[in-house]
């Protein structure tokens, strides 16, 4: 098909070009990308690096996390925003310790049924923390499956056939598949942007069906004037 080799293509981009980010790096421990992902979610990754650090240090695992006191939580949330999260990444830890033995389940029916977790950041611990190749799908990857297989400008709404465009695109080795769902987040992150991509620098623009269609502009509601 035409989109043959563009899994593999954005892999190799991303062993070269990706952001070295600490929670990326080989052998990072299911808990830490767990929380790596709750804390990514709303709030930038520049701002997130120090605090991550800080937290996996002090509550390595679950059990330390699930100990610690609410009031504790916050004040280790620092300046992250929305604190809730911080209660609810407690909950998640107290959950695991209780249902789980204190371990960080890979299955993603098992990680979505724990309180705290959408779909979202099950697929992505048991992606980036446990290797098992899943469709990670968040906005940027959208974004890049509207334009590189659909040809649209952005993505609209979520929907199920997401997941399925995701992992049609994913290599077919297993540890490849695993690494484009980061390689396809962050080509979104840092080339395939929202309202001004960077074509000159994608490696994968000479097969994006939106630029093959002459990157016409997104079809939004009609503008008020
Ligand atoms: N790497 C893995 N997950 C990520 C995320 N949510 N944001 C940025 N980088 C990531």
């Amino acid at each position: 098909s035409s989109t043959a080799g563009l899994g593999d293509a954005l892999v190799d981009w991303y062993d070269t070009a990706a952001r070295d980010l600490p929670w990326r790096r080989p052998g990072v421990d299911p808990w830490a990308v767990l929380v790596s992902e709750v804390m990514l979610q709303q709030t930038p990754v520049t701002r997130v690096e120090p605090v991550w650090q800080a937290w996996v240090q002090r509550w390595p695992t679950p059990a330390a996390l699930a100990a610690a006191s609410p009031a504790e939580v916050i004040r280790a949330w620092g300046k992250l925003g929305y604190p809730r999260r911080a209660l609810r990444l407690r909950e998640t830890a107290v959950a695991l310790t209780e249902r789980h033995g204190g371990a960080v389940p890979a299955d993603v029916a098992a990680l979505e049924a724990l309180p705290g977790i959408g779909t979202y950041t099950a697929r992505a611990v048991a992606c980036f923390g446990h290797g098992t190749p899943q469709p990670v799908v968040d906005t940027n990857v959208r974004r890049v499956v509207a334009r590189l297989v659909h040809g649209r400008a952005e993505a609209g709404t979520a929907r199920a056939s997401d997941l399925t465009d995701v992992a049609a695109l994913a290599p077919a080795d297993r540890e490849r598949a695993c690494r484009f769902s980061v390689a396809a987040m962050e080509l979104g992150a840092l080339v395939c942007v929202a309202r001004t991509p960077r074509c000159a620098v994608c490696p994968v623009r000479d097969r994006c069906a939106w630029r093959l269609a002459g990157s016409p502009a997104h079809e939004g509601p009609a503008r008020r004037v």
